[in-house]
């Protein structure tokens, strides 16, 4: 798979004096991959994802965009249009008074002829689901449908990759779940490359890779099985893990014979089924209806 984005031991300190916010970091991002990264509060996050379309420049290193630098002014516009940023607040990426024109935005100041721009605007709301919302003024709208409108104004643009720096945090579960879909949607169907920063681990567990972060550096990298089951690592770095992972780990430091690598709900349940009867859970169906039974 081609490479999407590529940070080269990159450094970066706010002030110069001050302690790398990035700190010798190198992360391959591959085409159409879907990478999640995770980490404590001021570990450097948001700083990483503003390299990946030239916000920041690193102090030391390179950031490339399918191979293009961030640091060649030439090809900024380029890099903008490829990688598309969406942040925690949806308020403060609202624009316009009706949704189809906030949608519509960025595509008028690129100059986009009126035609095209129609039709890549009501596909990008098509595509991020808030079609049916499209004359409705976005400050009405809940925080999650106010997310996606941002999603279809970044989606409009036609980027290779997203870039979400915890673009759920402020949402209510069912917001969430409905970004959540989008986006992987958007990955799965589109091939839109995806780099999502989150503190849900449940999120985290929908991904291709996790990446953990730590003090500007990478501590942990891996599937999200990978990184899930190295529990008291995560819980050193303060994180958490996801609740299935967290309720096998605790089994199995009770003696339970649970099976290793174990972080959605599904696989706990299938895993409690065999421990409890001796046998398999007859299907995965069947393991949801374990998982949604209510407990005695
Ligand atoms: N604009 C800024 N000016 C000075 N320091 C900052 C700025 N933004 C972030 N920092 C500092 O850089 C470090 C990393 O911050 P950030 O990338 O926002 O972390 P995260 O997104 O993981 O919470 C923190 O120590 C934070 O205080
Ligand atoms: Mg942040």
């Amino acid at each position: 798979m081609k490479e999407m984005l590529k940070a080269d031991q990159i450094t970066f300190r706010y002030a110069e004096t001050g302690r790398p916010a990035v700190d010798g970091l190198s992360l391959t991002v591959r085409r159409g991959e879907y990478v999640a990264v995770l980490g404590a509060n001021g570990c450097g996050k948001s700083t990483l994802a503003k390299h990946f379309n030239a916000i920041l420049l690193p102090e030391t290193g390179t950031v490339t965009v399918e191979g293009m630098s961030t640091a060649d002014e030439d090809r900024l516009f380029d890099i903008r249009q490829k990688v598309g940023m969406v942040f925690q607040n949806p308020d403060n990426q609202i624009v316009a008074t009706v949704v189809e024109e906030d949608v519509a935005f960025a595509l008028e100041n690129l100059g986009v002829p009126p035609d095209e721009m129609r039709r890549r605007v009501d596909e990008a709301m098509r595509m991020a689901g808030v079609y049916n919302y499209r004359e409705k003024a976005p400050h009405k709208l809940s925080g999650g449908q106010k997310q996606r409108v941002a999603i279809a104004g970044v989606v409009a643009m036609r980027p290779d990759c997203l870039v979400l720096d915890e673009a759920t945090a402020m949402l209510d579960p069912i917001g969430r779940e409905k970004v959540m879909r989008t986006v992987h949607r958007l990955n799965r169907e589109y091939g839109i490359t995806v780099v999502q920063i989150t503190h849900y681990m449940e999120e985290a567990a929908a991904a291709d890779r996790v990446v953990v972060m730590s003090e500007g550096k990478i501590a942990l990298e891996g599937t999200p099985t990978e990184v899930f089951r190295q529990v008291d690592r995560l819980r050193a770095l303060r994180l958490d893990v996801p609740q299935a992972a967290e309720l096998c780990h605790a089994l199995t430091q009770a003696g339970c014979p649970m099976p290793d690598g174990v972080i959605d709900v599904e696989g706990c349940a299938a895993a409690l089924y065999r421990l409890l009867t001796g046998r398999d859970a007859p299907d995965a169906e069947n393991a949801k209806e374990v998982a949604a039974c209510p407990q005695p």
